[in-house]
């Protein structure tokens, strides 16, 4: 596969070729780190699932493997799906897996490392039981499936869970996380409560439950408890294709979850980690940094034609690191990796910018498609009077963030001036006329019950003028804190992905993008980029540094 090609990543992790989907099982063991991801062997679109796998040093360059699991049993012949990994008594790391079987059921299934002495983990064995798990009585063998990583509870016995969905017969429907408890790791036994369920909700695909310190950025093992830990749970929403979380308590006596919810939330679920493309995400501890990292799949926005004809399909985000915001007990923080920051070269730094409302200014000395912006907006003077609110002001949710941008990003702003103020920001993959224009952009609202907020947005409607692609205006709220001197924004872009983090990475969205004239020649050198302000007044760049990224090596090991 050619490098030249215009839309495939310099600095995202991606098979060399074909369709790939979840993250599944990531661990760090012996020095590397592994990462297995749903995979098509024969074509860029979704079918004959199996377990991709590749190791890297550092998550950020990566080496090929073989493919871990393959559909070899009648447990898995239809598909190796999605799974976790958990590491045992004996520091050996167990595989746990969706199967999708020669009749067509959903049913869990252990694989262990044939030679736990080699680095690479490079050959997979089945348990000689699978499948370990069947479809509990009551429930749909449709819909069953990606086990999670275990966590060992008070009794000393381990628990996963396993996403699926209540049907009418149970009274009342919704997605849940089945739990189950073992001794052995192999004999399993549904728990009669679930650890959480949501009506009217869709069924629950990746769910993904770990701690969170409440006080510190480090990550901890999944098992760790105490009174300074708080819960995340993760589920991916099979209905809405999106990743929503929620901080809450885990009782380890009941072996239930109690989420903390508040109105800017969807009610029972959360947040979602990213308001863009992001989808059945996993994290996992990583031992060497202590931290907790997060592997999202973010799938392409263009047509199914253009994908066969590029012959592969979807990157991984790039790994986050995640942990609670000191600022609010129940949101999250996600932030690029550090290792990433190896790539950053030819820095541009420019300070003190005013952009005149109304003004676009070219920063005519960055060209490229593979970036690393960081922006610090300067607060706007906003309008301080406590009777800015009037009948109309609604509450501040933050899935009804998209509603806001899409009206932005079409023109239709409906509300008074003294009580918006933006938009402004960025747009980037930019052609020189920028007919063709990706812009991510703050736009500042007021709220009665929340003061000045903000909204981040990722524009695509004029990204490329091709039309068969998804063009989606994505975004939310991000909080804005009362004595916030900044707006922050970073912005990750390479090729066809953008990825925005706001005020520090309170807020993400991601999305995707296909400018047509990065198909013409020296297309990197072609690409700009701008600062735009659209806001009725001026607005100061306190301060925008640009790196050019490097490629990643990504090889055959
Ligand atoms: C999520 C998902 C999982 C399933 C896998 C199959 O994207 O649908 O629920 O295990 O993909 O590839």
């Amino acid at each position: 596969m050619s490098r030249r090609q215009p839309y495939r990543t310099g600095f995202h992790f991606q098979p060399k070729r074909n369709w790939m989907n979840d993250p599944n099982g990531p661990f760090f063991y012996k020095g590397w780190y592994h990462l297995f991801y749903q995979y098509n062997p024969e074509g860029a679109i979704w079918g004959n699932i199996i377990w991709g796998h590749a190791v890297s040093h550092d998550l950020v360059h990566w080496r090929y493997l073989e493919p871990a699991l393959k559909t070899d049993h009648w447990y898995d012949i239809r598909g190796v799906w999605s799974g976790s990994a958990t590491f045992l008594e004996d520091n050996t790391p167990v595989l746990v897996y969706t199967g999708w079987s020669n009749g067509t059921e959903q049913m869990q299934n252990l694989a262990f490392p044939e030679d736990p002495g080699d680095p690479l983990l490079r050959k997979w064995v089945k348990h000689p039981g699978n499948p370990i798990l069947v479809t509990p009585d009551g429930y749909m063998s449709s819909q069953f499936r990606d086990p999670s990583t275990a966590w060992k509870g008070e009794d000393g016995l381990w628990r996963m869970i396993v996403g699926a969905f209540m049907n009418a017969s149970f009274g009342s429907q919704g997605g849940v996380a089945l739990l189950f408890k073992s001794s052995n790791f192999v004999a399993w036994n549904r728990t009669p409560t679930p650890l959480y369920w949501v009506q009217t909700t869709g069924m629950w695909e990746c769910p993904d439950f770990f701690p969170v310190h409440v006080a510190l950025m480090q990550g901890l093992e999944t098992s760790a408890h105490g009174d300074q830990v708080k819960h995340v749970l993760k589920v991916s929403m099979d209905s809405w294709k999106h990743d929503y979380y929620s901080v809450g308590t885990y009782n380890r006596t009941t072996d239930t979850y109690k989420p903390e919810i508040s109105s800017a939330m969807e009610p029972g679920i959360g947040l979602r980690y990213d308001y863009g493309k992001f989808y059945a995400s996993k994290t996992f501890f990583d031992p060497a940094r202590n931290r907790r990292i997060l592997w999202g799949w973010v799938n392409e926005s263009s047509s199914i034609a253009d994908d066969v004809a590029k012959g592969w399909s979807s990157v991984m985000a790039l790994p986050r690191g995640i942990w609670l915001d000191p600022g609010a007990s129940n949101v999250l923080i996600q932030w690029p990796i550090d290792e990433i920051l190896t790539l950053r070269q030819d820095e541009v730094t420019l300070r003190d910018v005013r952009l005149a409302p109304g003004s676009t200014l070219e920063l005519s000395d960055v060209r490229g498609v593979q970036l690393d912006i960081e922006v610090l907006f300067a607060m706007p003077e906003l309008d301080k009077r406590n009777d800015l609110s009037d009948e109309d002001d609604v509450d501040l949710v933050y899935d009804l963030g998209s509603v806001r941008c899409k009206e932005l990003a079409s023109g239709v702003v409906s509300r008074s001036q003294s009580k918006e103020f933006g938009p402004f920001g960025l747009y980037v993959l930019a052609s020189e006329d920028t007919e063709e224009r990706t812009a991510v952009f703050f736009h500042l609202v007021h709220f009665r019950n929340f003061g000045w907020q903000g909204l981040i947005c990722s524009d695509q409607s004029n990204s490329t003028l091709a039309e068969d692609a998804d063009k989606t205006t994505y975004g939310s709220y991000v909080h804005v804190a009362e004595g916030d001197q900044a707006l922050s924004l970073r912005v990750l872009v390479d090729h066809s992905i953008v990825e925005s983090f706001a005020q520090g990475g309170r807020t993400v969205v991601t999305s995707r993008v296909y400018p047509q004239f990065l198909a013409h020649n020296r297309a990197s050198a072609a690409a700009r980029m701008f600062l735009f302000n659209d806001a009725a007044a001026e607005v100061v760049v306190k301060s925008i540094t640009v790196w050019h990224m490097d490629d990643i090596k990504r090889r055959n090991l």
